[in-house]
């Protein structure tokens, strides 16, 4: 099992520069399936899961290159429209390709993914969104196949039953290439991720207005031709390194940020009493005297992100008082809380809710990443307890965070990377 050893004692001090955003990319990269022409992607964080997009569509047969940030994808000879569980356990969001690739092929199959650690994440909503376009959807041997109809409606409009991020960028990136049809999609998740997908496919040739509302229009096009894209910075990583500032009793400048991306983020830890500057892409949280607690909601885009609930729950556990974090994008998002308990920690979780009683301190201790928010909430928390802190399943942490090492060792931490044995 792969491990990070972290020294405690640390305030994390400096400056460093936001990546690529991970969520941005993988939708990004599973509309190139559409397009023949050769497609530039820049800003491309290095992370295992834009490797496992990449291996996805190495397979469907696209060529693929990735240097230095940038992702080249051109059309091979063959297109399959296949593709194996194998590829969708390791990452959600590969099964993003299904309504792109049945777009090309006319069908597409492609592994059911599982549940996982934060809960059962179904893929309902896509499925019903598709076959709401008028898609044959099949279910079989684990597997789901989509055949496109022999002619698609011309007005289309779906509701989702909830913001959901995955299915929005499914229904959008598959709408966009279906000619002759007006979609409209409403309850549309309106996270940045979802107007950055909108300006990508916009920049191939689509028309889709209305991403970061909550109705999306797209008039079906022919075709989609290249582009040169360059992706947002990553809001869930720029968040994270500023909890941690504050976690850690730091201060830390974030560049190549988009502050205007975290305004509830930002508006919690000014409640908290942190100390914050910030300029359209820069921002800088330091500590300055004890912080105050907090009641933080997580909730789809606008409101605060279920992605930095865990890592705030660090940032909080030092607080004085009782913080309360309420978690309402997923059922079981509160797996590591055990693991900052293990640290010292008094957080007990009753239903979707976490009551964070704020310690002196935490204590160096074994524990276990169960998801990549988590892992980094349990580093941060490392870094600011006295002693030191193995974590275990730290794999995980690479998949969300690039440079995350390096970046951290920039800040002033120490720790070192033990990985897996085989
Ligand atoms: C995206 O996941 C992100 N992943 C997640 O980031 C993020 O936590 C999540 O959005 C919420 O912001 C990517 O963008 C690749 P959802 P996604 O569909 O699209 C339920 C990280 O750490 N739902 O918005 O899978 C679902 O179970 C990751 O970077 C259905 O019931 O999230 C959940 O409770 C983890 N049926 C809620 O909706 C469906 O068909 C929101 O899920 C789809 C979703």
């Amino acid at each position: 099992m792969s491990q990070l050893i972290v020294m405690g004692n640390t305030h994390l001090k400096g400056e460093i520069q936001a990546s690529g955003s991970k969520n941005s990319v993988l939708p990004i990269l599973a509309a190139t399936v559409m397009i023949d022409e050769p497609v530039v992607i820049r800003n491309v964080p290095e992370l295992k899961d834009v490797q496992t997009m990449i291996s996805i569509l190495q397979q469907i047969g696209k060529i693929v290159t990735f240097k230095d940030g940038t992702v080249t994808v051109k059309s091979g000879e063959i297109l399959v429209g296949n593709v194996p569980y194998e590829l969708v356990r390791k990452m959600r969001a590969s099964f993003n390709v299904i309504g792109p690739l049945a777009m090309i092929c006319g069908w597409a199959k492609v592994g059911k993914p599982g549940g996982c650690n934060i809960g059962q994440r179904p893929v309902d909503f896509h499925l019903k969104g598709l076959e709401a376009f008028g898609f044959k959807i099949s279910e079989e041997h684990g597997d789901v196949t989509a055949i496109i109809p022999s002619e698609f409606k011309k007005e289309i409009i779906y509701a989702l039953p909830f913001p959901s991020v995955g299915a929005t960028e499914q229904l959008m990136a598959t709408a966009a290439l279906m000619a002759g049809s007006h979609v409209i999609i409403e309850n549309a998740a309106r996270e940045p991720e979802i107007s950055d997908l909108q300006g990508f496919l916009n920049s191939c040739g689509a028309s889709i207005k209305g991403a970061s509302t909550p109705t999306i229009e797209i008039h079906g096009v022919e075709k989609l031709h290249s582009t040169d894209y360059t992706v947002i910075p990553d809001r869930i990583e720029t968040g994270t390194y500023l909890l941690g500032a504050l976690t850690t009793k730091g201060d830390v400048k974030i560049t190549s940020a988009r502050p205007d991306h975290i305004l509830a983020l930002i508006s919690i830890l000014e409640e908290m009493g942190a100390g914050i500057e910030k300029d359209s892409d820069w921002i800088r949280v330091y500590w300055r005297g004890p912080l105050r607690p907090v009641r933080v909601y997580s909730e789809p885009y606008p409101g605060f992100p279920t992605d930095l609930q865990p890592v705030m729950t660090s940032a909080l556990a030092t607080v004085e008082g009782t913080s309360i974090l309420e978690e309402n994008v997923f059922e079981n998002r509160f797996g590591y809380v055990d693991e900052l308990n293990r640290m010292g920690a008094k957080i007990k979780v009753s239903s979707r809710q976490a009551f964070i009683a704020g310690v002196h301190g935490l204590s160096g201790a074994e524990v276990t990443a169960p998801d990549i928010r988590a892992g980094a909430a349990l580093v941060m928390a490392g870094l600011a307890a006295d002693g030191e802190t193995v974590i275990n399943n730290v794999t995980h942490i690479f998949r969300g965070y690039e440079k995350f090492q390096e970046k951290l060792g920039r800040l002033g931490a120490k720790m070192a990377f033990y990985p897996d044995e085989e």
